[in-house]
Order: structure tokens, then sequence, then C-alpha cells
């Protein structure tokens, strides 16, 4: 096959990948402005590479014609959680959405791989817009803790290195590592409630420094300067108290503040 064609086979998957990347980076964005713990924590997302696509086509047995349906991992995204109770969440969040249609679902966190991996995968129908019209694609997710990407990056380079010949030995230690995994999240899930409250207040902390500095700005467009500069010397006294409640008590007060500056500067202007 030319190589123009492959390109042209690729692009609208380029286009999914990039898509559905920035759909759940926002999911990430509106837990974050909604002062919510977000149950993803990073994405990532790649197209297989050409040779990568032939070695599986050549392993599987499938025709050049058959490609898009049975290679289902061409669109790939990776959903990275600090929790593995966060997973679920994920993907019931996924098995909600209209934009994707679940084909299908592994569950290696239940059912761990022979190898020691662990992860959740859906594959999902989801529908680009090119201009030959609308093309719907399979995508592969994966769902998996850090710990458990931890693992599987380094098995996956080992893996590559031992052209799937991997001496006993470093098996063994794969093994012993994907223990350690296993008990590394278990003792961050029983942590779980204190580094997401920690987390959630420190989201707050920014949210409200955002929003108040915001109004302050606003306020130098109405009120007269000296005024404003002591407000924002009363900002960073509250401020270095690290106080969070006496800066959601800074933030309402600055509010009804600026109500007052808005309703003079609509009475001016009537
Ligand atoms: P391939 O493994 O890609 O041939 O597809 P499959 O149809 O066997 O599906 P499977 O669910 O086994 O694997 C899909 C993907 O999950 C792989 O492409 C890898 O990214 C990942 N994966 C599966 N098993 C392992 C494993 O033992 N180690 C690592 N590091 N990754 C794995
Ligand atoms: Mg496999």
């Amino acid at each position: 096959m030319e190589i123009q064609l492959w390109r042209s086979i690729l692009c609208p998957y380029e286009l999914a990948v990039r898509e559905l990347m920035v759909k759940f980076e926002h999911i990430i964005e509106e837990h974050r402005q909604k002062d919510l713990y977000s149950p993803i924590e990073q994405v990532c997302g790649r197209v297989k590479t050409i040779s990568s696509l032939l070695e599986k086509m050549q392993r599987k047995h499938v025709p050049m014609e058959r490609m898009e349906e049975e290679i289902e991992d061409i669109a790939g995204v990776r959903l990275i959680c600090q929790f593995e109770e966060d997973i679920e969440t994920v993907a019931s969040l996924i098995k909600k959405r209209a934009d994707m249609t679940v084909k299908s679902e592994k569950d290696y966190l239940t059912h761990i791989k022979q190898s020691g991996y662990r992860s959740f995968h859906m594959i999902v129908y989801y529908t680009v817009e090119t201009i030959d019209g609308p093309k719907r694609l399979q995508v592969e997710i994966q769902i998996r803790t850090m710990a458990m990407n931890f693992w599987a990056t380094i098995e996956h380079s080992l893996q590559y290195k031992y052209k799937g010949d991997m001496p006993e030995h470093v098996a063994e230690r794969l093994s012993k590592a994907a223990d350690a995994i296993i008990s590394l999240d278990k003792e961050m899930s029983s942590v779980r409630t204190e580094i997401m409250d920690a987390q959630i207040s420190s989201q707050m902390q920014s949210n409200l420094v955002k929003d108040i500095l915001n109004n302050i700005e606003n306020l130098y467009k109405l009120s007269n300067k000296r005024e404003v500069m002591k407000i924002q010397d009363e900002f960073l006294r509250v401020y270095e108290t690290k106080d969070i409640q006496q800066l959601q008590r800074f933030h309402r007060q600055l509010d009804i503040i600026s109500e007052g500056y808005r309703a003079q500067s609509v009475e001016i202007n009537i």
C-alpha cells in the first residue's frame, strides 16, 4: 500500500485521539473549577504507528481490508487515576456519555493477567466528522492508576527488549513488583479520603485566590486607586494567614463592595 493511503486511513484516528483527549482533559478542568475531586488525573493518547500496526496484523493474521474492524486499538487513549476506586467512576462516566458507545470491556483488575498486568479496558465507538462525512471508529480506552501505569510502562519496555522471550529471573522480579504495586494501591486507597480532602482544599484556595484577584482587578476600573490598594493590602494579610475560612470571608466582603460599586456606576450612567 502507498504511504499516502496509510496517511488517509490514519488521519481520522488522529482526529479521534485529539478530540477525546480534549474532552477527557475538560472533565478534569470541570471538576477543578467546581472544587470537586477529579477521578481522572492525567490523559494520554496515541495512534498506533504503521510498523506496530503491520506487526499486529501479521501476528493476528488480519488482512488489510479487515484492519479497521479487527484492530481495535488503532486509536488509543489512556486515562490515569490516582486511586483504584476512581477507575470504576471513570468507566461509568464513559458509559453515560452520548458521544461514545461501549462495544466491549476487559477487566484486568479482577482478572489479573499472567504477566501481572492490571488495567480496565474499554473499546468504544466514536464518530468523527471528516470532509467526506461522519466516520465511526473504534477507540481503545485504558483506565489504570498511576502505580499500575508505572508497572505496565516498565514491563512493556522489558517485553520489547526481550521480544517475548523474557528470562525467568526478570519475569519473577516483575511479578514481585506487580504484587508490590497491588499493596501500594491498597495502601493509597486507605488514605484516599484524607488525600482527597487535602487536594480539594488546595484547589478551593487556588480558585478563591483567582476570584479575589479578578474582583480586585475589576475594582480598579470602578473605584479610586487608593481604596483598591488598601483592599489589596488586606488581601495579602489574609492570604498570609493561610486560613481558608478567612479567605472565604474576605471573598464575600469583596463581593459586597464590588456589588456596591457596580450599582453606583449604573446610577452614574443613568
Ligand atoms: P494486543 O495485546 O495489543 O495484541 O491486543 P489484545 O487483543 O490481546 O488485547 P489486550 O487487552 O490483551 O491488550 C491490549 C493492550 O493492553 C495492549 O496493546 C497493551 O497496551 C496492554 N497490555 C495488555 N497486556 C499487557 C501486559 O501484559 N503488559 C503490558 N505492559 N501491557 C499490556
Ligand atoms: Mg494482548
